[in-house]
């Protein structure tokens, strides 16, 4: 079991999206709704953090280029009429560091990126630098819930044999495509669809280790044969299962970071969670942060929590 109730004295900080301006930027949020540029178009969708908030700059939402409206069943309509995109279906792209990845509406109201989790590619990115050195090798990386391929890019590209794992058949194909654009098709990443939990069972079985592990898990998601993934009750074990996967704890290199949406689960959750699943002694190097969107304006938009370790951090303070 998890020891989710052990005291911690990790580190606790804020990480904000770093993009360059041209590449993304959120302009505006209020009344359940965020207003953000991705390259060349402007998006107006809905934000639950942005409810209970008042619009700071109304004149900015007459700029908008396709909103997003949600309708039952966790799926809505794009009003599309004023995008610019001139790309094969409507996609176009925007870039991070090394990476180029690419965007497109989709009918859950998603682009293809999470713009808050650009400081985490970056930090997974120096995990992997330093691990490469300490290692005199690859770093073996482990991607769970791996959406679009922002972080097993990062990885990747830093120099780490990457295993991607994501349930859904055209996300992975999206990923690849992000590899293709990125210059990065010919790196060493294992492209998987496959179901998250039953990949870390069974390689937990087989006695295989990563020396870093990545996990984004959803609220709610399924396999790709329909088995159901709940935050609520499967998040104990599959980090549990990531713990026996690291290479264990007197291995000179390594890391984990675990990141969520859900509501109600804060910083101190995350960090207690990963706490649990350590060896002993490590708790002092975790970094929980709170993810977030830095509005043009100074204010900021809640956009989640991470909880970061990496063997090589003792006594550091957040390097994002
Ligand atoms: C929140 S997104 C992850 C975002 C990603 N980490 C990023 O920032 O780019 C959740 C992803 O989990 C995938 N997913 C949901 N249930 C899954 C499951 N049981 N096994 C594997 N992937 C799953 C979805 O297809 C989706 O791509």
């Amino acid at each position: 079991m998890l020891c989710r109730f052990r005291s911690c004295a990790a580190n606790r900080g804020t990480v904000r999206a770093v993009f360059t301006r041209d590449q993304y930027e959120l302009l505006d949020f209020g009344d359940g709704r965020k207003l953000e540029r991705f390259g060349s178009e402007v998006l107006d969708r809905p934000s639950p953090a942005a409810a209970g908030v008042s619009i700071a700059a109304p004149g900015v939402w007459g700029t908008t280029t396709a909103r997003f409206e949600l309708e039952k069943g966790g799926r809505g309509q794009w009003d599309n009429d004023g995008l610019q995109a001139s790309g094969e279906d409507g996609a176009w792209s925007v870039s991070h560091g090394d990476t180029r990845l690419l965007l497109q509406l989709n009918p859950s109201g998603n682009v293809g990126i999470f713009p808050e989790q650009a400081p985490n590619w970056d930090w997974i990115a120096d995990r992997v630098r330093s691990d490469t050195e300490t290692l005199g090798r690859a770093p073996k990386v482990l991607n769970l819930f791996a959406y679009t391929g922002g972080a097993s890019l990062a990885a990747a590209i830093a120099g780490a044999e990457v295993t991607h794992v994501d349930s859904s058949g055209p996300t992975v194909a999206w990923a690849k495509r992000n590899a293709g654009a990125s210059g990065a098709a010919d790196l060493p990443v294992r492209w998987l669809v496959e179901d998250a939990m039953k990949f870390v069972a069974r390689e937990c079985r087989r006695g295989n280790r990563y020396d870093g592990i990545i996990a984004d898990p959803p609220t709610y998601g399924h396999g790709p044969k329909g088995k159901p993934f709940k935050f609520t009750q499967h998040l104990d074990s599959l980090i549990e299962m990531c713990g026996e996967l690291l290479n264990p704890g007197d291995s000179p290199a390594g890391f984990l970071l675990f990141s969520c949406h859900s509501p109600g689960f804060g910083e101190r959750d995350a960090i207690e969670t990963v706490s649990g699943v350590l060896p002993s002694g490590q708790d002092a190097q975790i970094e929980g942060l709170s993810l977030g969107l830095n509005c043009s304006d100074g204010r900021q938009l809640y956009a989640g929590v991470a909880a970061r370790w990496s063997s090589q951090l003792a006594g550091r303070q957040n390097s994002s």
